[in-house]
């Protein structure tokens, strides 16, 4: 038996991952990709904006067409035109079907964004619920800029969706100004204020401003959401959301926490490479679980030390991520790994030629990089 806590994992790369700029998926990329996210074990995938363009609104139609396990999701603005469109696009889905819906809260939001007083926020945030709870599974209602709004009115606006059917709230940090500490704050004030929030599911979707999502998202989780909001290699408005194989990661590494997901960590390095290559974005070397270098150890202190035990440098083993280590050689590699590669290519040396080929690897080393046993070799026979 087991009691941890269920994490559900909400998707947002084919919707705020898509609305980072220069992205733009077609529908049929929008389905590989979500066939890639069921595979992956995502339990809602937010497709796109229905009404944002005609290709959204197909992407969403495609997605919910094509996948049968997890909840497709469209983001719509409190707007009938905006609902009406999310409903119809989801109309011919296959799984679950869910509407986001999305209105300001923050005095920032509501006066220069939406023109709104907070009652004319209040009975929309009502009424927009009210106008799709029928029409599909479940009603997401978020308060957009959450972090920056007064906790007590997100309470009211939270309490009246509620009461208008919405079964899941987003509180999200929009412009990804808070402190982990202070989210977590945020999302238990909130919840004191607001009981009804006891009986749906609430949700953290942290952006990545001050580099924090993750640790904000985290900090929600331990503050009580059960639903968190990621994107495929963080990609996402400005610097992006919380990425989801970091999330999911953290998690699994520190499983005294009690939480869990139902995500298959064999999937992650394909699904890495997949979004990479459909959105252009290129992840950067260093990214956390997915970056090239993220695995690779360079250094002759840590190749000698990976070389005798994995765990001396590494917290994850990348093959089951569907990744691998790699031992590059360069400037700060060691013997170790100089013979080790020479092993590998079948390039049997005496102990007096490794000697003097690895000090003309160093020489080379030093110049560029990265340098191969062949760049090596072929200097010494030239
Ligand atoms: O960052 C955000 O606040 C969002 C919501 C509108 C869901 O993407
Ligand atoms: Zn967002």
């Amino acid at each position: 038996m087991t009691d941890r806590r269920r994490i559900t994992i909400f998707d947002t790369t084919l919707r705020d991952g898509e609305q980072s700029p220069g992205i733009a998926l077609t529908p049929d990329e929008k389905v590989e990709i979500a066939l890639a996210l069921e595979r992956l074990g995502v339990d809602v995938i937010e497709a796109g904006f229905a009404i944002s363009s005609p290709s959204d609104f197909e992407g969403v139609r495609a997605v919910g067409e094509a996948v049968v396990r997890p909840t497709v999701a469209s983001f719509a603005r409190a707007r009938e035109e905006d609902l009406d469109a999310a409903v119809e696009a989801l109309a011919g889905a296959r799984s679950r079907t869910r509407i986001h819906v999305v209105l300001g809260t923050s005095p920032i939001h509501m006066e220069h964004k939406l023109g709104l007083e907070p009652t004319e926020v209040l009975e929309l945030a009502r009424s927009s619920v009210a106008h799709v709870v029928d029409r599909v599974d479940e009603v997401e209602f978020c308060c957009e800029d959450a972090t920056r709004s007064d906790p007590a009115f997100v309470a009211e606006v939270c309490t009246a969706a509620i009461e208008a059917g919405a079964s899941v709230v987003n509180l999200p940090d929009t412009v990804g100004c808070a402190l982990p500490g202070e989210y977590g704050a945020f999302l238990r004030d909130v919840q004191e204020r607001c009981p009804a929030l006891r009986h749906v599911t609430l949700s953290a979707h942290c952006h990545d401003d001050l580099g924090l999502a993750v640790a904000n998202t985290l900090a929600g989780i331990e503050a009580g959401a059960t639903q968190v909001e990621c994107t495929i290699n963080g990609i996402g408005e400005r610097a992006g959301n919380a990425a989801l194989e970091e999330v999911v990661m953290a998690l699994r590494v520190h499983e005294r926490l009690g939480y869990e997901t139902g995500i298959d960590v064999g999937e992650i390095g394909h699904v890495s490479r997949l979004v990479s290559e459909r959105t252009g974005y290129v992840v950067q070397p260093n990214k956390a679980i997915v970056g090239a270098s993220a695995f690779a150890h360079e250094a002759g202190i840590h190749q000698d030390g990976m070389l005798k035990h994995p765990s001396t440098y590494q917290i994850l083993d990348p093959a089951e991520l569907g990744l691998e280590t790699t031992l590059p050689l360069g400037k700060h590699s060691g013997r170790h790994a100089f013979r080790k590669a020479c092993e590998e290519a079948g390039i049997r040396l005496s102990e007096e030629e490794l000697a003097s080929a690895f000090q003309r690897f160093k020489a080379l080393a030093g110049m560029r990089t990265p340098v191969t046993v062949h760049d090596v070799l072929e200097g010494v026979a030239a």
